[in-house]
């Protein structure tokens, strides 16, 4: 038995629904130390980069289930559902504190995602994982039809970029984060432009629809 063929009969008895638990838990704890001074002189700011620097890490998981099925056997496609719908929830929250903690004002709110072009890019990525979010169930993917829905769904490729153009472009200097969690994802997208190609030539352009 193969690696692979073990760890994926150790995950088999394995739920995916801790996930929302353990997010519901890490947001509530990190939203506690911000409310009593436990995270800092701006707990606001870091409170809202936590949530944003999650919800990233998130997005990216969910990306790397398909290539790391593909190239080492290492099957984690029952967690992406929750691993999106957890990024997504990240990414509520960390607009909610943006903008009822922080701006404090629906006017700022748009001011600011017109003005600034961070915000801005942050908005669209946004907007773009709501169809994402309200589609992750079954019920959508019978509703669609497993091709349209998995063409909707790559749309979590233009998210992830977005996202990582949103660090990239908000930070000063040259700190080495936001740049590796780029260049991450532009090797994700890179990778998943290639395998279909190579699918591509050999004719079978299989997918998966559950999410
Ligand atoms: C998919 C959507 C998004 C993702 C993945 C995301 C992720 C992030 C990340 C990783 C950071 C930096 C965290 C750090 O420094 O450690 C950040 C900062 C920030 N994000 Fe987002 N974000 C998203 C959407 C948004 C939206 C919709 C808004 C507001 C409209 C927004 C506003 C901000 C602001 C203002 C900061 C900088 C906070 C500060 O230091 O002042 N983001 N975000």
């Amino acid at each position: 038995m193969t690696l692979s063929q073990r760890i994926n009969g150790w995950l088999r008895p394995v739920p995916a629904w801790p996930l929302y638990i353990l997010t519901a838990i890490y947001t509530v704890w990190m939203f506690y130390l911000a409310a009593t001074g436990q995270m800092g002189v701006e707990p606001i700011n870091t409170l809202e980069r936590e949530y944003g620097e999650m919800a990233l890490k998130l997005l990216i998981a969910g990306l790397i289930v398909t290539p790391l099925r593909t190239w080492t056997g290492v099957n984690l496609v029952k967690f992406r559902r929750a691993i999106g719908l957890c990024a997504f929830f990240l990414v509520l929250a960390h607009f909610l504190v943006f903008a009822i903690l922080d701006v404090q004002s629906l006017g700022r709110v748009v001011t600011e995602v017109i003005e600034r072009p961070y915000v801005t890019v942050g908005f669209v990525a946004f907007v773009l994982l709501i169809p994402l979010a309200v589609t992750s169930n079954n019920r959508s993917i019978r509703k669609l039809g497993p091709v349209r829905w998995r063409n909707l769904h790559k749309l979590t490729y233009p998210v992830a970029v977005l996202s990582g153009l949103h660090y990239v472009w908000l930070v000063k200097g040259w700190p080495i984060e936001p740049f590796a969690y780029m260049a991450v994802i532009l090797a994700l997208l890179v990778l998943r432009l290639k395998w279909t190609r190579i699918r591509g030539w050999f004719g079978a352009e299989k997918g998966d629809a559950r999410a």
